[in-house]
């Protein structure tokens, strides 16, 4: 019944509002999702449809986004529901960021452009701030500030007269000033929030985030990236570490497996080698960007006593070594590895485990390597599994994962496919498919939005010195011009 009224109190606003804009009276509040990754079939995003499904809410999917609501009960029972739903919704964790939608929409009408303040008055006042800020009070979220961004600056030029899309932004942050006390940042760094001012077809959406995924955890949006984040996960959870353990890196460039280590398996231990010390900053920053700690040496792996552990003190080790192609090497392939994997079997201890990733053409080489290495070492090194997938439609990259073990019959028979996959796709894009899945359902829950404190505070105290000096002078200006009025009056 609503709807209809709805629909038909719509249809008399649109004949007579002058803006063509019109806020649709709902019964129900509208959220979207934003999806994690690209491609609207993508396993993260049909998971996340299927997670808000399972929850039994009205999902419909347009470009990017999932949209659903959550019907509100009776009068009285309407905000503990929401929030159970809102509780319900952080466990959809295959996604971005989730928002309240707040929505003023209309046909589009070609040459019908508003001043920018207009139509954020628009938005301000067909919205229902009042869910707003109730899903916000109820997950314990507090604003102070906020900023508003879009990324659709041409299609906003369309609806806006004569103004650039960012006054738009700026005038709807007066309203929120005006009607919510938050005060408007001009840029998101420095805001409590960021409310999201988005197009889909007719509808002018402002999305104020309610819920968010941490970067680093799903995307891999390291600062300084290598590997793709998806075979960098496969690499590492090879490894199976345990918390407490030694994970050592004897080439670990940019440390993208080292970080994606640190992403999931946090309570270990982090150690990297490189020969460059460019490299070895690119990790470091790295890991100073996950809050995370690493421990780096500059050091030649390849050379006798050139990682810098004693014998037998790490747990784990894992390297992708240079191919002889964007990394190039001097000599021949074959002595390059043996010298790494001698070095590798001295520091690691008995009982470790070692993980090597290497493409399909330069597989032979590092297996000869390692024949020759293992008739000199002690202890009983085995390959237990060698899977191949493709790295690039060129190029194959394997996974060799070594064990040692005093007694050989304790290990397991080399196999293609590794232990922790499951059921898993010989190769191709549903085998990335499925180590995506894999790596997905150890994600976190979804988290408030909000800047952390200490970074607003650190924010403050980061403000430049100049700043900081200019403040008392300003200070010190105004009152002796006050002054000076008060004595000239
Ligand atoms: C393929 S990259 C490693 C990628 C890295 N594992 C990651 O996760 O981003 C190979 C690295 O080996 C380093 N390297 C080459 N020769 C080396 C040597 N003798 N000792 C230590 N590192 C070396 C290179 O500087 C390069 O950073």
């Amino acid at each position: 019944m609503w709807p209809a009224v709805a629909v038909a109190a719509s249809a008399q606003i649109i004949g007579s509002f002058p803006l063509h804009l019109f806020l649709i009276p709902r019964p129900w509040a509208e959220y979207c999702a934003v999806h994690a990754c690209h491609g609207e079939n993508a396993s993260l995003n049909l998971m996340a449809r299927a997670e808000l499904e399972r929850a039994g809410r009205n999902v419909r999917r347009a470009k990017g986004r999932l949209y659903f609501d959550m019907a509100d009960g009776d009068e009285g029972e309407s905000g503990e529901r929401r929030v159970q739903a809102l509780s319900e919704v952080r466990c959809v964790r295959s996604i971005r960021r989730v928002a309240a939608c707040v929505e003023a929409s209309g046909p589009p009408q070609v040459g019908m452009a508003h001043p920018a303040a207009q139509l954020a008055q628009i938005i301000d006042a067909a919205a229902d701030w009042d869910g707003v800020v109730a899903d916000l009070k109820a997950l314990g979220i507090q604003i102070h500030s906020c900023c508003v961004v879009s990324r659709q600056f041409r299609q906003l030029a369309r609806l806006i007269s004569a103004e650039p899309a960012h006054h738009l932004h700026r005038e709807l942050g007066l309203c929120l000033q005006r009607r919510l006390g938050w005060s408007p940042q001009g840029r998101g760094r420095s805001a409590d929030l960021t409310l999201h001012l988005h197009i889909e077809g007719p509808r002018l959406l402002l999305e104020v985030p309610i819920l968010q995924q941490q970067k680093a955890k799903l995307g891999g949006f390291f600062p300084h990236q290598g590997m793709h984040h998806v075979e960098a996960w496969a690499i590492a959870r090879s490894l199976d570490l345990e918390p407490g353990e030694t994970v050592l890196d004897p080439m670990c460039g940019k440390g993208t497996i080292l970080a994606e280590a640190a992403v999931w398996w946090p309570n270990a231990t982090f150690v990297g080698c490189d020969v460059d010390p460019g490299q070895l900053e690119h990790c470091r920053r790295n890991f100073d960007w996950l809050k995370q700690t690493a421990v780096l040496h500059q050091s030649n792996a390849t050379a006798h006593g050139g990682i810098p552990r004693s014998n037998a003190s790490v747990d784990k080790v894992v390297v992708a070594p240079p191919w002889n192609r964007q990394f190039g090497i001097r000599g021949s392939l074959v002595s390059f590895y043996q010298g790494m994997l001698l070095e590798i079997f001295r520091v690691v201890r008995p009982g470790g485990r070692v993980v090597l990733f290497a493409s399909r053409k330069v597989l032979p080489k590092l297996k000869a390597a390692l024949s020759l290495c293992l008739e000199q070492v002690h202890g009983a090194w085995r390959i237990t599994a060698e899977r191949g997938f493709a790295l690039t439609r060129a190029t194959t990259g394997v996974i060799l994962v070594l064990h040692e073990s005093p007694h050989a019959g304790a290990m397991p028979a080399s196999a293609s496919i590794l232990s922790w996959e499951g059921e898993a796709p010989q190769g191709g894009r549903e085998l990335y498919e499925h180590w995506r899945r894999l790596r997905a359902q150890s994600f976190p829950r979804l988290e408030a939005p909000l800047r952390e404190a200490p970074l607003r505070g650190g924010a403050k105290e980061g403000r430049s010195p100049a700043l900081r000096f200019l403040r008392p002078v300003l200070a010190c200006l105004v009152a002796c011009i006050a002054l000076g009025l008060r004595f000239r009056a």
